[in-house]
């Protein structure tokens, strides 16, 4: 069976991807253009300096240097970090913690693998420290998903082959970063965005290791 599951923080366990959103919004407003929801897809899962590229890209702008690039996405957290401040326990989505108390009570290895360099903050500030055996984030890894970095190095804190884990995404670089790291993956979203997992699913609600284990045929 799986013995390792390995979960993306944004959009996965918290809805942090509508303050990620509202976020790039205000910059794109200061730097005078709009930044429509439907292309908010592309942003998801990647780094912050690969995400403000693709922003820039899609607002046509073109002449700026790295020092320029540096203080846009540092004023991009400051208005991020304004919203997880405020963030509540209430915030964490439907199914995650009664499926980490699950995993926990039979003592299957849980891993955090996120792009964010916030993700600390915000696991400190949802009470949900204690339930990762490993934590890899932003501050750990250089390669962006789709690279399957951040999940191999998940899996070898967690000494655990790649086969033998499991990664819940929901971004398309996310699924493809858990696919060619040799891993399950499970998108959590919409089966039209994340048609590259092995299994989608609206939300955690519901989910049992049980659910998982059946519909993978293991
Ligand atoms: C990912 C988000 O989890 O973290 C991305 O899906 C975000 O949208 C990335 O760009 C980096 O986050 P942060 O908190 O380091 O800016
Ligand atoms: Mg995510």
């Amino acid at each position: 069976g799986i013995e390792g599951y390995i979960f993306d923080l944004d959009g996965v366990i918290v809805d942090t991807a509508k303050y990620h959103y509202s976020a790039w919004k205000k910059l794109a407003h200061r730097l005078g253009f709009d930044f429509q929801e439907d292309e908010n897809e592309r942003l998801k899962g990647v780094s912050r300096t690969r995400a403000l590229e693709i922003l820039l890209d899609i607002g046509g702008i073109k002449a700026i240097n790295p020092e320029e690039k540096r203080a846009l996405a540092d004023l991009k957290n400051s208005w991020y970090q304004e919203y997880i401040l405020r963030m509540e326990t209430s915030e964490i989505l439907p199914g995650v913690l009664p499926f980490l108390r699950e995993l926990r009570k039979r003592t299957i290895k849980i891993a955090l693998g996120s792009a964010s360099k916030n993700a600390v903050t915000i696991l400190d500030k949802l009470n949900l420290m204690a339930y990762f055996d490993v934590i890899v984030d932003g501050n750990k890894v250089t390669k962006a998903k789709p690279d399957p970095e951040v999940f191999l190095l998940a899996a070898k804190l967690l000494n655990l082959s790649p086969e033998k884990c499991i990664v819940f995404e929901d971004a398309f670089s996310g699924i493809e970063a858990a696919k060619s790291a040799g891993m399950y993956a499970v998108g959590i979203g919409s089966p039209q965005v994340l048609y590259q997992a092995d299994l989608v699913f609206p939300s955690l609600e519901k989910i049992t290791i049980d659910s998982i284990e059946k519909a993978l045929s293991l």
